[in-house]
């Protein structure tokens, strides 16, 4: 077999906005949603907004932070899949009323080069190729920490985050890139640490506490958990640390914790690196669902729970492949965890450009939940929701107990996969839905909750979501009321921000 050089160029099509009438029955043109692609130009500082519809949120009072690929293309070359571009971050601080906006790239050593040389000096684990056919990819394995995925803070310092190496600190007032961190010592250079931390602000040994993971794979894989106290003096410093090993390969992008366990679902999949490593393919593009494997949940004491020391649970899971999890609580002898399940692990082909990937035929999420009884350890699924969705959140007070309500973005029909174009909120109980919807020419990503300072109400808060509005070519701030899905407000950002990935809120200091 003959594989295809991915390299190839793309013209980039520019028809006027009148010639867009195309619209199917989930509502949106295609080149609306790619033209979302396109390499951020500018750094920006501190740059005031201003409100372009409803109003400003006196009650905000704090900084949203975003992450996501923010180079696409160089010299003509176009990354295979985004999922394989430089992190950008952007910052949107609200303080009395007023909204301001700075971004910067994370200058990673592999951003630093390619820009230097504007060219793509390393393969992407997702696809992304070097000019210059499968011999100018064989046999060569660097990769670059792309630092894309999330952002969040650890003590004083904005962590940078990308699951397979270290995390990058940054400057949180400015952005500008510190560079990569051991956090005091805790992690070996570079050593794997995992993008989705987990902040339960409900453990009995510190205000708030960051706990996350990194993973080792091979035929014997190593999961490092640890939590670190993130408030007070000792923000920043680490808790408990454990290491627990599980056989096989495992790709573990998200986890769930609850009160005394941390549960990661060990995918049934296999790794043929054998493509990757003679230069035909993206590591990522070597995962395959495996017939003949089982999902496992690998459920790990938490150090800071009931079960400390002990050895962990590992329970047959249900098939599909998941990058995401909600949350999960205990309830009695059952941990009840709420996930994103694809029937199969998504991946762009080689000879597939992913801005113009068929949804249709792409595998969709669904929103379900496996409840593990850890007595009798038997797990069933049942399924929350039809709707295609991703990056579903909670309000975070309720992180690892039990949440009723859920955000998530989701398609603007309620079948079929398309691009995500609207806000669902959801009773996790009652099945109960409300939505808001940014179609036919709107594109959401992640939601972000912030929840209103004194409420004790779980669904009382905010929304912020970036959204790539297909009409002007441009990145909106929308604000909507979490409870009711209210549009309250909508900023139009300065710079265009490509379709992207997770973010955080952390309140402004003197609160
Ligand atoms: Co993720």
């Amino acid at each position: 077999m003959i594989f295809s050089e991915n390299n190839k160029k793309f013209d980039v099509k520019v028809t006027s906005l009148q010639e867009k009438q195309s619209i199917n029955n989930n509502q949106f043109n295609k080149e609306d949603w790619s033209s979302a692609y396109q390499n951020v130009e500018l750094e920006l500082e501190n740059k005031n907004l201003e409100v372009s519809q409803g109003n400003s949120i006196k009650e905000l009072n704090g900084t949203l932070f975003k992450n996501g690929p923010g180079i696409l293309e160089r010299d003509g070359q176009w990354l295979h899949h985004p999922f394989d571009g430089d992190g950008m971050i952007s910052a949107i601080n609200f303080k009395d009323g007023k909204a301001t906006f700075t971004n910067k790239f994370v200058k990673t050593k592999g951003y630093l080069e390619e820009k230097k040389k504007n060219k793509f000096l390393y393969r992407g684990v997702f696809g992304t190729q070097k000019k210059g056919g499968i011999l100018n990819n064989v046999l060569d394995l660097n990769f670059k920490n792309i630092a894309n995925t999330h952002v969040i803070k650890l003590g004083d310092e904005l962590l940078a985050l990308w699951e397979a190496a270290g995390p990058h600190a940054l400057d949180p007032k400015n952005l500008e890139t510190i560079g990569l961190t051991t956090l005091k010592g805790v992690l070996k250079k570079n050593e794997a640490f995992s993008a989705h931390p987990k902040i339960d602000l409900n453990s009995k040994y510190s205000k708030e506490v960051l706990v996350t993971f990194g993973v080792q794979t091979g035929p014997q894989s190593t999961i490092r958990l640890m939590e670190f106290s993130n408030k007070g003096n000792k923000a920043g410093e680490i808790l408990f640390d454990r290491k627990d090993k599980l056989n096989g390969f495992a790709f573990l992008h998200d986890f769930a914790i609850t009160t005394n366990w941390a549960i990661f679902l060990q995918n049934a999949i296999d790794f043929n690196p054998l493509p990757f490593v003679m230069g035909q393919k993206g590591a990522a593009q070597c995962l395959k669902s495996s017939p003949n494997k089982k999902a496992k949940f690998f459920i790990v004491p938490r150090d800071s729970g009931l079960y400390s020391g002990k050895s962990p649970l590992i329970i047959d899971a249900p098939e599909g492949f998941v990058f995401h999890h909600v949350n999960a609580y205990e309830d009695g002898e059952n941990i009840v965890l709420d996930s994103i399940f694809y029937d199969d692990f998504p991946s762009v082909g080689p000879d597939e450009d992913f801005r113009d990937i068929d949804f249709e035929k792409y595998p969709a999420g669904k929103l379900k939940r496996s409840i593990i009884n850890l007595k009798s350890h038997y797990s069933e699924l049942k399924t929350i929701s039809e709707q295609t969705c991703e990056f579903a959140v909670i309000n975070p007070k309720f992180t690892g107990i039990k949440a009723t309500h859920s955000w998530m973005a989701c398609t603007n029909a309620k079948s079929g996969n398309a691009p995500l174009q609207a806000i669902k909120k959801i009773n996790l109980d009652t099945k109960e839905e409300i939505f808001w919807t940014a179609a036919p020419r709107g594109f959401v990503s992640e939601p972000i909750m912030v929840p209103k300072t004194n409420s004790k109400k779980e669904d009382e808060g905010y929304l912020l979501i970036l959204v790539w509005n297909g009409a002007r070519r441009g990145s909106d701030l929308i604000i909507l009321d979490s409870k009711n899905l209210e549009h309250l407000s909508t900023y139009e950002l300065p710079i265009n921000i490509p379709h992207g990935l997770h973010g955080s809120w952390s309140n402004n200091e003197e609160d």
